[in-house]
C-alpha cells in the first residue's frame, strides 16, 4: 500500500542514519521526496531513490541558515509543485559532557542545529503549507527531550524544545489542516551512535541496555513511525511526541 502517493516531501539531514532511511521510505510510498542535508552525500539518498523508479531532488541546505532552509521548501514547491509533509529531522550529537564542563561554543552550535534549524523548518513550511492544502510536519525529538539523560544536557534541552515547539505548531494550524508532531527515538543504530561509541567505547554496552527491548532501534524502525504520522492514516493525530524507543519511557 503506498501511503503517501503524489505526495511531496522534504527531509533534512537525508545523506544519513534515519533521514536517509525515512526518505527512502517515504519515495517507495508514492512521494516526490526532496532530501536536504548540508552534506553532499545527500545526492547518493537521490540516487538510490531514483534507480529505484522513484522521484527525488538533492538540495544542499544548512537548517540553522533561515535562508537555506527556505531555499529547501522553494525547491519542494518549484520541482514539485507545493509541500504535503516536512520532516525535520537533521542534528548533530554535540559533546558528551558533564554541564558544567560542556563548551559554551557548542552548545550554541547544538541549538543552532538542533532547535532553531527546526523552527526555521515549521515556520517556512506553514507558509507554503497555507498556500496549498494543509500538510503534516515531523519534527526529530528524543528521549533526551522528555527525560533527562546524563551527559546531553545541551542535545536534551534543543529536543524538549522541539517536543514543546511541535505543540505550538499544531495548536495555531489546527483549523488550517496542518499537523505537527514529533518522534522520540530511544537508541537507533546510525552513524551518530557509531560516532559516539568511536569516542566513547565505554558507552556501547550502556546503549545496548537502554531500551527494555534488546538491542538498538533499526533506522527503519523510526521511519515507519514517521511514515505515520506523514501519512492519513494519522489524520487525528498533532501535537504529540510519539516515542519509538523499545519502551524507555514506560520505566
Ligand atoms: N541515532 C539515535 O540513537 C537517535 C536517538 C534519538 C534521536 N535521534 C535523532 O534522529 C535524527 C537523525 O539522527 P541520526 O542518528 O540519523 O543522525 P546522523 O548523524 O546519522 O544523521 C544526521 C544527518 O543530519 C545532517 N546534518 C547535520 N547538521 C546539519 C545541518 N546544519 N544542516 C543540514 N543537515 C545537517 C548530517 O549531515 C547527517 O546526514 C536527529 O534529529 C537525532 O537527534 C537519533
Amino acid at each position: 500500500m503506498e501511503l503517501v502517493d503524489n505526495q511531496v516531501a522534504v527531509i533534512t539531514g537525508g545523506a544519513s542514519g534515519i533521514g536517509r532511511t525515512t526518505a527512502k521510505t517515504f519515495a517507495d510510498h508514492g512521494a516526490s521526496v526532496v532530501v536536504a542535508d548540508i552534506d553532499e552525500d545527500g545526492s547518493d539518498t537521490v540516487a538510490e531513490i531514483t534507480e529505484n523508479g522513484g522521484e527525488s531532488t538533492f538540495v544542499q541546505t544548512n537548517v540553522s541558515d533561515p535562508d537555506d532552509v527556505q531555499q529547501m521548501i522553494e525547491t519542494a514547491v518549484e520541482e514539485y509543485g507545493g509541500l504535503d509533509i516536512l520532516y525535520n529531522n537533521a542534528a548533530i550529537e554535540g559533546p558528551v559532557s558533564q554541564l558544567h564542563e560542556y563548551d559554551n561554543n557548542s552548545f550554541e552550535q547544538v541549538l543552532d542545529v538542533n532547535l532553531k534549524g527546526v523552527w526555521y523548518g515549521i515556520k517556512y513550511a506553514i507558509d507554503a503549507m497555507l498556500a496549498d492544502n494543509g500538510g503534516s510536519i515531523i519534527s526529530a525529538s528524543s528521549i533526551g527531550g522528555e527525560v533527562a539523560v546524563p551527559q546531553y544536557s545541551g542535545y536534551g534541552a534543543a529536543k524538549a524544545a522541539v517536543s514543546h515547539l511541535t505543540k505550538y505548531a499544531a495548536i495555531e494550524y489546527a483549523d488550517e489542516g496542518i499537523r505537527a508532531n514529533a518522534v522520540a527515538p530511544g537508541i537507533v543504530r546510525t552513524e551518530m551512535i557509531e560516532r559516539t561509541i568511536e569516542e566513547h567505547p565505554e558507552m556501547e554496552e550502556q546503549f545496548q541496555e537502554t531500551e527494555p527491548m534488546p538491542g538498538l532501534a533499526d533506522p527503519q524502525e523510526i521511519a515507519n513511525a514517521v511514515l505515520f504520522l506523514g501519512s492519513d492514516l494519522s489524520s487525528r493525530v498533532t501535537g504529540v511526541t510519539l516515542p519509538v524507543e523499545g519502551g524507555y519511557l514506560a520505566q
